[in-house]
């Protein structure tokens, strides 16, 4: 009942009537007021005003279950949220989650982790308050071939490039394959972790960490790493931006499951490619060279021709790409 409270407190600036919430919720007036202590007490600032009734005038930057779910509009995709003020990683939790059965859709987030990870071994820092962590669950069966299943992680780039764009008003694009980069600086990295069998997938698990505050970065990240806060000049709104991230990333999955590839997905994607029709160096194990990147194919490949005129198909995995002029 909180989360619909707070849904329709927040639809606009005007008062809602503790009637027209009694009415639409089906409770007492009793039911209401407790939940309006109860948010009072969590540190939101509201008016009652005899005769008009409830209005949220401050409300605190918080990423509960509540506070996502009042701005969330989905089918499937975030609709179960579990919340942590601290976890060790929301992906560890996220499978821990998976492996007790809990539905496609569940989404895990947390204010602080104590273990985040990154790609490749590395950790992954996500201070109280100034980040986004969340692992998202899905399961697609027999539906995607398990061989297909990474693929899942250029599309929640997409999903969260997308979002912050329309979110925060950044330019947000994407460095291949799936880092989250505005300004030339990546401000969202995804790690996708997965359980199968030879041709069947248990549950796939997709976390993405957003920098949304962090602004004081160690030395070796100084260089490659910027918030949203600092790109927008404010803090967004960070349960909103969650809302929208399961929202496009719901829209992009179905059609990704269409074909199980980037088919239909291509054109945007590659629209939100950053340093596309530029020079790239790939490294990849026993080779190096450059070329200009011409985006990817309907597998996720990175194209790149060479200054000799041959197309290479570039895997992502043990490979990096970057623009020769710097971290994109
Ligand atoms: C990268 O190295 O770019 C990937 C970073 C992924 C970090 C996120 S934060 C939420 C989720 N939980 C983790 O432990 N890692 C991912």
């Amino acid at each position: 009942m909180k989360a619909e409270i707070l849904s329709m407190l927040s639809a606009g600036e005007a008062y809602v009537s503790g009637q027209k919430l009694c009415g639409e919720l089906g409770v007492s007036r009793t039911a209401v007021w407790k939940v309006i202590n109860q948010l009072k007490e969590e540190g939101y600032e509201i008016e009652s005003v005899p005769s008009k009734g409830y209005r949220i005038t401050n409300r605190p930057d918080r990423i509960t279950a509540e506070e996502i779910t009042s701005r969330l509009h989905t089918c499937w995709a975030g609709r179960i949220i579990s919340y942590s003020e601290s976890i060790d990683s929301t992906n560890n939790e996220a499978k821990r989650l998976a492996e007790q059965g809990t539905p496609a859709g569940t989404l895990v987030v947390a204010e602080e982790q104590t273990q985040g990870k990154g790609r490749r071994g590395r950790s992954w820092m996500t201070p109280a308050g100034t980040a986004i962590a969340m692992s998202l669950v899905l399961r697609p069966g027999n539906t995607l071939h398990p061989d297909r299943a990474p693929m899942l992680t250029l599309v929640m780039g997409m999903a969260v490039a997308a979002a912050c764009r329309e979110m925060c008003g950044v330019e947000a694009g994407i460095k291949w394959p799936n880092d989250v980069v505005a300004n030339g600086r990546k401000i969202c990295g995804i790690l996708t972790e997965m359980s199968c069998e030879v041709d069947f997938i248990n549950y796939v698990v997709i976390g993405i960490g957003i920098n949304t505050g962090i602004d004081g970065f160690p030395p070796e990240l100084a260089d490659t790493a910027i918030s949203l806060h600092t790109l927008m000049g404010r803090r967004p709104d960070r349960a909103k931006l969650i809302a929208v991230c399961m929202e496009r990333f719901e829209k992009y999955y179905d059609r990704f499951m269409e074909t199980q590839d980037y088919s239909h997905l291509m054109e945007e994607y590659n629209a939100l490619l950053v340093g596309r029709g530029g020079r790239v160096r790939v490294f990849s194990p026993g080779q190096e060279f450059e070329g200009t990147s011409e985006g990817i194919n309907a597998e996720g490949q990175l194209l790149v021709r060479r200054d000799d005129g041959a197309l290479e198909e570039i895997f992502a995995g043990e490979v990096s790409v970057r623009g020769i002029y710097g971290y994109v």
